[in-house]
């Protein structure tokens, strides 16, 4: 028996199968170089990828997890939050199988199936929840930064988000006043390897703010200030790696000094993290040193669960089907998305 995902909250179509805590296929079909042409995701387009997308992805993941359709015990999707047409495309495509089935379908919170990625771990990539723990999870994505406090499995307390910009979209902004594609964080990860990141001195917005909210608004703004008043530095090689350095220094800063001193506070011992700037050398590197001085055990994404996926959506899913936690089956057939879904309270 298994549980078949959809994800298509954003630019990834992406369909996984899951069994007993097993992702035995996590498809994802990315956009990226759909969008990278208009400097970010045009919502129309994402939606009429999807739809083309989506079924052969479906079969890639029936196939590869070597699953027959009659094996098939629920049907989840992400209902939110996210771009409304893509939303649509998954959620309504993820119901009429369920339906076709007469399975149960499951509408899946997407930051909150981002909470329980790290602990898919391993080759095939299985969910280890024997080893929970209480943890504070940093979810850092292009479109959201959380804190959060997993205070027990599915149940969680949400601690801060930006007050702006995401971290990510910090990275893309920058990149771009570079000249950098799109998204630019990848590779402003790659050119501040070899930049000094003590070159430039950036702002650590919020950093020694009592709350646990973000905001890298203003950081993107002092970027844009400082290669207006330095025009010869974005055309200089070394210039613009040590930029790229300072910049990610700041970023990274911020997001590890109020993850840490957030899991201090709430005396759990466990910190995890994921969405796509998990992906970030320098984030996973200082996440590394900051737990291991703190003696606290980190649990990261893998890179494929960091990015969106349907994998961390059917496993959520089939959690929840474990613990008897949905209702209702009939009504969500027909649940609606929710684009501006808030993580609240498990
Ligand atoms: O989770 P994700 O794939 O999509 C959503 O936004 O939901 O995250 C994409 C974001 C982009 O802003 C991208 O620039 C950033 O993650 N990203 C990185 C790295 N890899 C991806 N940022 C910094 N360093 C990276 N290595
Ligand atoms: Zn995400």
């Amino acid at each position: 028996m298994a549980v078949l995902a959809f994800e298509t909250s954003c630019d990834e179509s992406s369909v996984a199968v899951i069994r007993r805590g097993r992702v035995l296929s996590n498809v994802v079909s990315s956009q990226i170089k759909l969008h990278a042409e208009y400097g970010g995701v045009v919502p129309e387009l994402a939606a009429r990828e999807h739809l083309r997308n989506l079924v052969p992805v479906a079969r890639s993941a029936l196939r590869e997890a070597g699953a027959a359709p009659g094996e098939i015990e629920a049907v989840a999707a992400t209902r939110g939050p996210g771009l409304p047409g893509a939303l649509l495309v998954g959620l309504k495509s993820a119901q009429a199988v369920a339906y076709s089935l007469r399975k149960p379908f499951l509408g899946i919170h997407h930051h909150e199936a981002h909470l329980y990625s790290p602990w898919i771990q391993g080759r095939p990539p299985e969910a280890h929840f024997d080893e929970f723990r209480p943890n504070v999870s940093l979810i850092v994505s292009g479109g959201h930064t959380l804190l959060v406090h997993v205070v027990s499995e599915l149940k969680h307390r949400v601690l801060g988000s930006t007050l702006d910009d995401a971290a990510g979209e910090c990275f893309d902004k920058v990149g771009k006043l570079l000249g950098l594609p799109y998204p630019a964080g990848p590779e402003i990860d790659r050119l501040a390897r070899e930049g000094n990141p003590h070159a430039f001195d950036f702002p650590r917005p919020m950093l020694t703010d009592s709350s646990d909210d973000f905001s890298f608004s203003g950081l993107k703004t002092s970027v844009r200030y400082f290669l207006r008043d330095h025009p010869q530095l974005a055309e200089d090689p070394q210039a613009r790696r040590d930029l790229c350095a300072s910049v990610q220094a700041a970023i990274v800063d911020v997001l590890v000094g109020k993850t840490i001193r957030a899991a201090r506070r709430l005396g759990v011992d466990c910190v995890t993290a994921s969405g796509g700037v998990t992906c970030n050398s320098c984030l996973r590197r200082r996440l590394e040193d900051s737990c291991a001085k703190d003696g606290l055990k980190l649990l990261l994404a893998a890179p494929s669960f960091c990015t969106d996926n349907a994998g961390m959506i059917g496993i959520l899913a089939e959690r929840r089907l474990d613990r008897g936690q949905f209702s209702e089956l009939d009504a969500e057939f027909d649940a609606d998305i929710l684009p501006g879904w808030k993580l609240e309270g498990g």
